[in-house]
């Protein structure tokens, strides 16, 4: 049996503006929760056990996964009554665990899209005979992050805060949020208090001279912590660059659903998703794209790079780049939107009332 723990508790938990109630890991990419994604990623490499460690809003994942018996796994929610951060939550699901002290236990952080090998990770904790191992990535621009250098065998040498200078910038490794942990290594995080595993776990136990192995893996890797950044996630799991046997029908330029509705001579591209229910109306032309459950877009609307909420309806002929639609959001017709523009869930943008364009 293999066993993991996801992570999907804490206080960055909602998708500011784009859900009210609706945690991150339901907010559907490529048409379904994308925490699917994870576990039937962790199912297709091996794991049959999977405790989800909740805090905020947890009421929601139960009812939609149940047992997780419809993705062949055997789920399991464990609800923290305050977020006990990263470390802290893995400690408090410790006795729904079945594995051995020397088993590995698998851990996912539950905001990460990602290709990983997860086998190839367990075989390298296994191999290696670490305390912990982490999967690590490498970033252009490590400036946003904590790094993780390693020696010539892989063995983390430290954890490094997110660098402030260009000296500091030692390495362009960072943690990519996978870990496996030697069962017997969680029971030794502190009960009872918030605990984080980057900041006091990792460093604890390399300071008392635990093995902590590192394996880069190149693969895809991508943090979905800002809507910009899940909009990206939707399209590339959509387009096949992101891998998981959740993506329901094939990969491609453009994910519809069953039950949406969109106009013969609309354009769906770079990996555009369309809703249940969602409804496309004629010469729209939407590109890289989510447009989630129920959401209208009026004829002639031309949307790019752009999350568009669930109930949301964009007017005729407005043109979006780079925008996120909150649920339930109304943008009349005739609106130009640029990048970065948020609009709140709810809100209603009357016909014609902000462009960028100068006037014809
Ligand atoms: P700490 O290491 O605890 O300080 O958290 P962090 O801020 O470094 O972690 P981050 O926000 O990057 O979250 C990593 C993953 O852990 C995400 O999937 C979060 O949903 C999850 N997470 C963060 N904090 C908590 C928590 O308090 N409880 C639970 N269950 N999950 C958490």
């Amino acid at each position: 049996m293999t066993e993991a723990i996801l992570l999907v508790g804490g206080k960055g938990t909602r998708l500011r503006p784009l859900t009210v109630n609706t945690p991150k890991p339901m907010v559907p990419a490529a048409g379904v929760p994308f925490l699917t994604h994870q576990l039937a990623r962790a199912k297709a490499a091996g794991v049959d056990h999977i405790v989800l460690a909740t805090s905020y809003l947890a009421e929601v994942f139960e009812p939609y996964f149940g047992d997780g018996s419809r993705l062949g796994l055997h789920l399991e929610y464990v609800t923290e009554v305050e977020p006990l951060g990263t470390g802290g939550a893995i400690r408090n699901v410790a006795a729904h665990l079945h594995s051995g002290p020397d088993d590995p236990v698998l851990i996912f952080n539950g905001d990460i899209l990602t290709g990983l090998d997860i086998p190839a990770l367990v075989d390298e904790h296994n191999t290696s005979g670490a305390d912990v191992s982490l999967h690590l990535s490498r970033v252009e621009d490590p400036r946003a992050y904590g790094l993780v250098p390693t020696d010539g065998t892989g063995r983390v040498t430290a954890f490094l805060e997110k660098p402030q200078t260009p000296e500091e910038i030692v390495t362009d490794q960072i943690n990519a949020g996978a870990y496996v942990f030697r069962r017997s290594v969680i029971d030794t995080i502190p009960t009872g208090r918030p605990v984080s595993v980057e900041r006091e776990t990792f460093p604890d136990l390399l300071s008392s001279g635990a093995h902590l192995q590192g394996m880069v893996d190149s693969t895809y890797w991508l943090d979905l912590g800002t809507p910009q950044a899940f909009v990206r996630g939707s399209a590339d799991l959509v387009l096949g660059r992101a891998p998981s046997p959740a993506v329901p029908g094939r990969c491609g330029d453009r994910l519809v659903l069953p039950t949406a509705d969109v106009a013969p001579d609309a354009k769906l591209t770079a990996g555009t998703v369309v809703g249940e229910n969602a409804r496309v109306g004629a010469g729209a032309r939407i590109s890289g794209s989510a447009v989630l459950a129920d959401a209208v877009i009026e004829p002639g609307a031309v949307i790019t790079d752009s999350l568009i909420g669930r109930g949301a309806r964009v007017g005729a002929r407005t043109v979006l780049t780079g925008a996120v639609i909150g649920d339930g959001a109304q943008v009349g017709a005739d609106n130009e939107l640029q990048t970065g523009v948020r609009i709140w869930c709810d809100a209603h943008l009357p016909p014609s009332s902000v462009r960028f364009s100068s006037d014809q």
